[in-house]
């Protein structure tokens, strides 16, 4: 396989998509409701079926069904309908944690120093406890900090407690503990087809700037962490960012600067990322430039300002005489696209109008008990336990407290049979309460137990032995 179809042309012309062209980037376009999603599902099956493994945000859970024609993989950042993926805030970063707690540049400036003093003082910001605790402590002790540091204030970091509050009830905190997310947990293949990631996100969509920055934050690893990889036959991942205007949206400068040096250095990896989103004007022109392959879905045009979108779209394509782009983006139907992808020598193929072929698995999504049979079933159980599996050792451990104290068993509420299966089994839900009170102490304890567990399996070991 050297290409992957996306549909057919009225004279039955099979229009392709080079597999070496793409990591050369891609944009899906058009109005709601005119097809994007299907098409992105026929694309990552095509490519998943070609070998490449898939990275894609389901936005509106309607994408799930793709399961039943290609391996999938369930993420989900609450770990409620897919393997959690967490990171720390100090793999986040100031630039992401900025922008998912809504701050100014004066307040950036204060969160970046409070990242800074942690790792001088060599002191790790797993939690969002972490940062808060760290920033208290930099109010404590304000005038040295002023002073080896630069200015802050105390209002910068009122603001700054304050934004992490919002962003806990936005369910954030989750995003912040361990087991520590490795994006090369992307990049498999199960019986030479790839594995398509899918990042549940209807809930996500709540925090659209925590949205954004996740997803961004995903695309900054994949560089980071992958090697050059030259010219391929055929990408290492491609990577569909769905409602991808919720990242540009009153992004500051440097953010769509950063965005703009990744997407093209991520290229180099043998990476495609794929925007997806209602108009190419969402999209702004320094990345635009970068998107090699594009498929257009119809669009509307009441006002003046939608008219002269068409107009935009229709000049972004290579022309093709026989085709009147401006009438058709106006008229096609549901499924239909304007397509052009890059060809021989890497040059955009003049457009061509296609209906895109319907994708092979089930459109619309899994049923609840398809997808709890494919977490279960799934290689990561054990080493990004779900929340729900994690909560029942949380709600061992406090029974086991309980018990020492005489008082009655907490009930069995919304925790699931499981037994343990890792050390990261019990570990990570020790995180979980670590963040929940806060305490540098129990971190201690967690290394503590985990050196006492440890010993123990060698005893163990030793005495089988
Ligand atoms: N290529 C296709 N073949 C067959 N049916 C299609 C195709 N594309 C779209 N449809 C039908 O149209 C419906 C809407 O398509 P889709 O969900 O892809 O729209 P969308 O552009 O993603 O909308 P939104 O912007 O609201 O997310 C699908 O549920 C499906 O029934
Ligand atoms: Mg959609």
């Amino acid at each position: 396989m050297t290409a992957i179809s996306i549909g057919k042309t009225d004279a039955a012309t099979s229009i392709a998509l080079p597999l070496r062209f793409a990591n050369r980037h891609g944009l899906i376009t058009g109005a709601t409701g005119t097809g994007k999603t299907v098409t992105l599902q026929r694309m990552a099956e095509e490519f998943s079926a070609a070998g490449v493994p898939v990275f894609a945000a389901d936005v509106k859970g309607d994408l799930s069904g793709i399961a039943t024609a290609a391996p999938v993989t369930f993420w989900d950042v609450f770990g409620r309908k897919g393997h959690p993926i967490r990171a720390s805030v100090q793999e986040m970063g100031p630039v992401l944690l900025a922008r998912m707690l809504s701050l100014n540049d004066t307040q950036a400036g204060t969160l970046a120093i409070a990242l800074k003093r942690a790792e001088d003082q060599s002191d790790f910001l797993l939690s969002l406890d972490d940062l808060r605790w760290q920033l208290q402590d930099m109010q404590d002790d304000r005038e040295t900090v002023c002073q080896v540091y630069g200015n802050i204030t105390a209002s910068s970091i009122a603001t700054i407690q304050r934004n992490i509050l919002t962003l806990e009830q936005q369910g954030g905190a989750r995003l912040f503990g361990e087991p520590p997310f490795k994006i090369s947990d992307f990049i498999r293949e199960v019986d030479g087809k790839g594995v398509v990631n899918l990042l549940h996100a209807d809930d996500l969509m709540e925090a659209p700037k925590l949205y954004g920055s996740l997803i961004f934050w995903l695309l900054t690893e994949l560089f980071r962490r992958l090697p050059e990889a030259g010219d391929l036959d055929k990408p290492k991942l491609v990577f569909f960012f769905d409602e991808a205007h919720l990242l540009f949206k009153d992004a500051p400068k440097h953010l769509l600067e950063s965005i703009e040096r990744i997407v093209r250095l991520v290229r180099s990896r043998g990476v495609g990322v794929y925007f997806v989103t209602q108009s190419p004007a969402d999209v702004p022109d320094n990345v635009l430039a970068q998107l090699g392959n594009r498929v257009q879905h119809a669009l509307r045009a009441y006002t003046p300002k939608e008219q002269r979108f068409v107009k935009a779209a229709a000049r972004a394509f290579r022309p093709n005489k026989a085709i009147n782009v401006e009438e058709a983006v106006l008229s096609m139907g549901v499924g239909e696209a304007l397509v052009s992808t890059l060809v021989d020598d890497g040059v955009p193929m003049p457009v061509e109008r296609i209906k895109v072929a319907k994708p092979s698995g089930q459109l619309g999504p899994l049923s609840d008990l398809e997808r709890d049979e494919a977490i279960a079933n799934s290689p990561f159980r054990a080493k990004y336990p779900s929340v729900t599996e994690g909560a029942r050792y949380i709600w061992e451990f406090q029974n086991r407290q309980r018990a020492a104290r005489g008082l009655s068993p907490l009930p069995e509420t919304e925790v699931r049979e499981r037994a343990p299966m890792s050390m990261d089994d019990v570990l990570a839900p020790l995180t979980t309460l670590q963040a929940a009170r806060g305490s540098h102490h129990l971190r201690t304890l967690m290394t503590g137990l985990a050196l006492i567990a440890a010993a123990g399996a060698l005893s163990l070991m030793a005495g089988i032995l």
